[in-house]
């Protein structure tokens, strides 16, 4: 495998960053990760919009121009032979000797870059059989918005779901209302068969497959109600799925050992895969 790491491309046992990079010392970085289907970059520009706006709330400079960004992505595809898989993309402050003030404006950003092969027979075993899933408190910080590569409690949560059996952990607030997964967003589909996922303004990520699904919905003419959600709610609910670039849309059979609606992965979650697919491609 092959890494791109400021400027060079390296074999990937030998690609690293000093020791004083900013993303090492003070998760003072941010990231995206984004599917590579059939050869195609899936929503390449929305990915890199989002990448912009962490990157300008923190005050962080781009490494490259979006067209230069774009070759280098496609290069490490490329080396790496990846027609199925991800990309990670992972820009930092950069390098500077340890101080929690920013260091000064001409710091060079760090930038990483590696793309991986996923198999999709994996990926098809689990929207088969469906993922378990445990509910934990929202214990992350407030601006969750930005995707910065600070993913210790997501980690945990992750962590604590696994000890559980279970794939992912969905976290809850201080009102008992539902955020997100630890690497996902969460969508469910209610009694009266309405899909439902939280609004995206405050307490979650918003996800780049959220957005593409919210169009995938328009096109079949499926209504999504955009509002919180409860955990009971949750949990009474017909269809439970998330949705991330890494796995796109995945049905949860059971949270915290109860089961969701029948136990088996719903109809709206493989409808609006398969129709995701058909728009990707
Ligand atoms: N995670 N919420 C959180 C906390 C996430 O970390 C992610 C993605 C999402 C979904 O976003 P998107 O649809 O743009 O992938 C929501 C990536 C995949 C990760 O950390 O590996």
């Amino acid at each position: 495998r092959i890494a791109y790491v400021n400027g060079r491309y390296l074999p990937h046992a030998d690609a690293a960053v000093h020791i004083e990079d900013r993303g090492y010392q003070f998760a003072d970085g941010v990231y995206e990760v984004c599917e590579i289907r059939h050869g195609v970059i899936v929503d390449l520009t929305r990915h890199l919009d989002r990448l912009d706006r962490s990157l300008s709330l923190l005050r962080m400079k781009s490494p490259m121009s979006r067209a230069a960004l774009t070759q280098v992505i496609r290069e490490v595809a490329r080396r790496n032979r990846v027609k199925n898989g991800l990309f990670y993309l992972q820009v930092t402050r950069g390098v500077a000797r340890r101080d929690h003030v920013y260091p000064s404006a001409d710091t060079p950003p760090s930038l990483v870059i590696t793309a991986k092969i996923t198999d999709p027979s994996v990926i098809a075993k689990k929207n088969e059989t469906g993922l378990k899933a445990i509910t934990l408190p929202d214990n992350r910080w407030d601006r969750v918005d930005i995707k910065t590569v600070g993913l210790l409690p997501n980690a945990m949560a992750r962590q604590a779901a696994k000890e559980q059996g279970a794939q992912e952990a969905i976290y809850v607030d201080s009102r008992g209302m539902v955020t997100e997964g630890a690497a996902t967003n969460v969508w469910i589909v209610d009694k009266d068969g309405l899909l439902i996922t939280r609004p995206a303004e405050h307490g979650i990520l918003r996800g780049i497959t959220r957005t593409g699904l919210m169009d995938v919905t328009e096109k079949l003419g499926i209504r999504v109600e955009e509002r919180e959600f409860s955990r009971e709610e949750m949990l009474s609910a017909r269809e439970v799925f998330i949705t991330a670039a890494t796995s796109i849309c995945f049905p949860i059979v059971e949270i915290d050992g109860q089961s969701i609606g029948n136990g088996h992965p719903g109809a709206m979650a493989e409808r609006i895969r398969s129709t995701f697919f058909d728009i990707a491609e």
